[in-house]
């Protein structure tokens, strides 16, 4: 003969084990109806790639460069000298690899920006630090391949097809750049 006792700790433990499933299979469904939403806070991968970024110049001085990272790419910031203007400026067009006018490349004759990638096989040219070397037209040097860059980041010899490309910016302060 089965015990009453038994029968009822039976029923309770069945009791407490499926208050237990119900919750549990609650805090699943609830954690994952979450989620979403909270995935849904955090800005799209396309936002952060978009990378619209601030950056002040006002530190940089005359005959210096800074390099900042921008979309997960370096940046060269020039600010060029009197001399460097006027070199990038006295080239002519039919010298050019790529042909194109520092005044087309620039928003500022002083401020020179572009993305720091080499155009042949993607190196980082050097030129940024006053020390480095900085190929035969005074602007940068790829040592990768032997690609010269002059003072407007246009390229002068070696394999690299096209200019240093100039990023999509703004002044939005006499010495504040947004990139992008
Ligand atoms: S990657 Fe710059 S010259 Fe080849």
């Amino acid at each position: 003969m089965i015990n009453k006792n038994k029968i009822s700790n039976l029923k309770k433990e069945r009791r407490s084990f499926l208050k237990l499933t119900t919750f549990s299979v609650a805090a699943i469904g609830s954690s994952f109806a979450v989620w979403p939403f909270i995935d849904s806070m955090n800005p799209s991968a396309d936002v952060l790639a978009q990378g619209i970024k601030e950056f002040d110049l006002s530190n940089i001085e005359e005959g210096s460069s800074k390099t900042v990272k921008w979309r997960g790419k370096p940046v060269f910031i020039k600010h060029r000298t009197k001399n460097e203007i006027e070199e990038a400026r006295n080239v002519k067009l039919s010298e050019l690899k790529d042909p194109q006018k520092d005044e087309d490349r620039v928003l500022k004759p002083e401020w020179l920006i572009v993305v720091g990638v080499c155009s042949h096989l993607g190196c980082i040219p050097s030129g940024q630090k006053v020390s480095d070397a900085k190929g035969d037209f005074n602007g940068w040097f790829c040592p990768c391949h032997g690609s010269h860059y002059d003072s407007s980041g246009r390229v002068r010899k070696g394999p690299a097809p096209r200019n240093l490309e100039v990023p999509k910016y703004k002044f939005i302060d006499t010495n504040k750049i947004k990139l992008g």
